[in-house]
């Protein structure tokens, strides 16, 4: 297990508002918290897990982290911390971001995309927004991000081959989530659930020749290069949470838009550390940070009652 001092991932998640209403993740009518820590106390926050962490990489996610006005300010902030720093979006408001936070430092970009066929997205995503999710897609790979990743939730019918044609078209790396039993997923998890073998034998069955690369295989997702394809320039992953699952080895810490820090995505409840931070006591965010982190440790059971967008994936 992860101690203190070692070295975390932190996920930032910059609000729990989202322009999207995915079935797996929030419902039509989704309510949100009414407000969320300032900017300057997520900062300081994100500051104190940092250096308690020893973090080497953050994430910002959401819900929609393009929904959030201090977008920018937190991928600088991140940036003077760590090297890598990374951003997950469904990708609608994106494009007239992109130069401002390439600007700022942003290198890792995953845009959530499910379908292609327009029907198909909407009735994932209930809103529109398909187009400006694949324009978004390509201006990120035409201001020179790299990797540009696309995150598929898996489930019965995702058209696996024609998101693996897309990427491969696109010279971008596409990722399979196995859905988990999270938030709304949970009544209909077992009967939408494809394991990542059957994901691949449905692509096989479409023509698509993958290859197991094992050298390209990322802390939480096993790699395979499509035949024909330079691997370094599109890729196929399988994020194996239900199947695999990597918890033994997780090194992720998760901090909400409310000021709280999750050690594990199974945690509804987290460590709140704004109320210190607030009154003043610094030094008491620290031993919350420290201890939490002591204790990080594989759930009891892989299923969590809370919405998905409160912790950002
Ligand atoms: N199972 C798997 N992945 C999920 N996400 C949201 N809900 C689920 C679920 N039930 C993913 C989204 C996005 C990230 C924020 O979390 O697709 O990639
Ligand atoms: Fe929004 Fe992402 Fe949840 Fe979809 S999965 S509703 S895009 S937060």
């Amino acid at each position: 297990m992860k101690g203190p001092g070692s070295r975390m991932y932190l996920r930032v998640s910059l609000t729990d508002r989202c322009n999207l209403r995915c079935t797996y993740c929030l419902p039509d009518q989704a309510r949100f918290a009414p407000d969320r820590a300032a900017t300057s106390e997520l900062l300081k926050l994100t500051n104190l897990i940092a250096e308690v962490g020893g973090v080497h990489k953050i994430r910002l996610t959401g819900g929609e982290p393009t929904l959030a006005d201090d977008l920018v300010d937190h991928v600088r902030n991140a940036r003077a911390l760590v090297p890598i720093v990374g951003m997950t979006t469904n990708g609608v408001l994106l494009e007239p971001m992109l130069p401002a936070l390439r600007d700022a430092g942003l290198n890792r970009l995953n845009i959530s995309l499910d379908a292609l066929d327009r029907d198909a997205f909407e009735r994932r995503a209930r809103r529109p927004g398909l187009d400006r999710v694949i324009g978004s897609i390509r201006a990120a790979r035409r201001l020179g991000f790299d990797p540009v990743k696309i995150n598929a939730v898996a489930m019965q019918d995702t058209d696996y081959a024609a998101l693996v044609r897309f990427a491969a078209w696109e010279g971008v790396h596409v990722r399979f989530i196995e859905l988990m039993a999270i938030g709304e997923a949970r009544p209909f998890q077992a009967a939408q659930y494809v394991p990542a073998v059957d994901m691949r034998t449905r692509i096989a069955a479409a023509g698509i020749r993958l290859q197991e690369r094992t050298d390209r295989d990322e802390p939480t997702s096993r790699v395979w290069s499509i035949e024909g394809h330079v691997p370094a320039e599109c890729s196929v992953g399988f994020i194996t949470t239900t199947s695999a699952p990597f918890c033994s080895t997780c090194d992720r810490l998760r901090l909400s838009s409310q000021g709280r820090l999750h050690t594990c995505l199974m945690d509804d409840r987290g460590h709140d550390l704004l109320t210190d931070l607030r009154s003043g006591d610094e030094a008491a965010v620290r031993t919350t940070i420290r201890a939490a982190i002591a204790a990080k440790r594989p759930p009891a059971r892989f299923v969590r009652e809370g919405v998905m967008a409160m912790i950002g994936g």
